[in-house]
């Protein structure tokens, strides 16, 4: 009992401590195992699918938020984006935005 909660509360204070600093970055790194399949590991780019490494967070929850309305569509990133919520697309963006181009 002791150690779950000190555990809950550990986990409680990391988390809101990268939540500040980092705003989503660590949960962003979650949302993007469903994106280095296509995106690359390190979000590089893998033949003829861009790289997210580098690019703006801004520009990221942009493209996604396209992709979920319709305005820019490829099949297989509007099904992707169509199953991020709104948090998912900030923080998976926070996360590619915090990896170096290669
Ligand atoms: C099945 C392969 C696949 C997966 C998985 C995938 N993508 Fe993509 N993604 C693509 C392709 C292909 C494009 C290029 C689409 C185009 O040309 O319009 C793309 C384009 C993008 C772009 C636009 C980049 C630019 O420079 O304009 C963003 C942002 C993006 N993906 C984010 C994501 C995120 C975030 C995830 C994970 C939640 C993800 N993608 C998962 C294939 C994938």
């Amino acid at each position: 009992m002791n150690i779950r909660l000190g555990t809950f509360v550990t986990a409680v204070l990391i988390g809101g401590a990268s939540f500040v600093a980092h705003a989503g970055v660590e949960q962003g790194q979650v949302v993007a195992k469903g994106c280095v399949s296509c995106h690359g590991a390190q979000g590089q780019g893998m033949g003829k699918t861009p790289a997210l490494a580098g690019l703006k967070a801004d520009f990221i929850v942009e493209q996604i938020k396209a992709f979920q309305s319709g305005k820019r569509n490829n099949m297989m990133m509007s099904t992707i984006a169509r199953k991020l919520s709104e948090q998912d697309a900030l923080d998976v963006a926070a996360y590619f935005a915090s990896l170096s181009a290669k």
